[in-house]
């Protein structure tokens, strides 16, 4: 039922000159699940979360989110309308802390005219969203550590706080473990299954373990195209997948 769906897309596409970065790509994700995007480098896998985004605008298709017709809107509208989105390469304020961090992304989610000016009391829901962000991204005790002092994978788990701090429904993440060492992508795949009870996870991925282990439907993307979408064990059987991607061993 079309009910179950947060988000659908319909022939969605774009073009970079002669290059069709993502082209026709309809897919559905059902409200609650976790569904990973596979394929190998320049699918066309970032391209379609930015087409998700609202960080770049389609070539032809449409996006629609919660029944309403999102395509081509700004980025800052698409996130107040509840879909947070992380990026392959880090993107945190390296110079402040993770409270600081956190509550300047929970702003971000107000108008712009309505940021400054403020009483400092008049700050309590960000700073509360923000403290509540700390917390599920499993941070709350650095909440006063600058970014640049902690780990790789910490500055990662900051990200995703940032993320929850603007309250997000639909979490848009590209390569959450990218760079991880074992011990810490192992956490951050615990804090994902965490996040997975209550928000709907589009996730890109490289990790098959990872993958494997937290999705439940997976779409791959060759050449901006879907080559499979479906339920992740039907996926990992599908013949044309193990050709084009997964290999023998997959
Ligand atoms: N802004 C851009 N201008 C021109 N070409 C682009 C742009 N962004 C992406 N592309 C091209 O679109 C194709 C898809 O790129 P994209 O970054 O979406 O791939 P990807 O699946 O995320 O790959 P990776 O696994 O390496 O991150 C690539 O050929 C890339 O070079
Ligand atoms: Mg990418």
């Amino acid at each position: 039922m079309a009910d179950d769906f947060i988000l659908s897309t319909d022939s969605l596409s774009r073009r970079f000159g002669g290059l069709s970065a993502v082209a026709d790509v309809s897919i559905d994700i059902v409200r609650g699940s976790v569904h990973a995007i596979l394929g190998p480098n320049g699918a066309g896998k970032t391209t379609l979360i930015n087409l998700l985004s609202g960080n770049i605008r389609p070539s032809a298709g449409t996006i629609r989110f919660k029944g309403a017709d999102i395509t081509g809107l700004p980025a800052h509208r698409v996130a107040r309308l509840g879909i947070g989105r992380s990026y392959q390469k880090t993107n945190i304020f390296r110079d402040f802390t993770c409270f600081e961090n956190c509550f300047l992304a929970a702003q971000s989610r107000l108008p712009s005219a309505l940021r400054f000016f403020r009483p400092a009391l008049r700050y309590a829901p960000e700073v509360a969203r923000a403290e509540r962000a700390l917390a599920l991204c499993g941070l709350a005790r650095r909440r006063d550590t600058v970014a640049t002092q902690m780990s790789y994978g910490e500055q990662r788990q900051l990200e995703l706080g940032m993320m929850l701090a603007t309250e997000p429904e639909l979490l848009l993440l590209d390569e959450p473990l990218a760079g991880m060492g074992r011990e810490e992508s192992a956490r951050v795949v615990d804090l994902l299954k965490a996040l997975a009870r209550d928000h709907t996870l589009v996730m890109i991925e490289h990790d098959m373990d990872a993958v494997f282990a937290i999705a439940e439907t997976i779409t791959v993307m060759v050449d901006g195209r879907v080559l499979e979408t479906g339920p992740a064990d039907a996926v990992r059987a599908s013949p044309a997948v193990r050709a084009a991607y997964l290999g023998d061993g997959g």
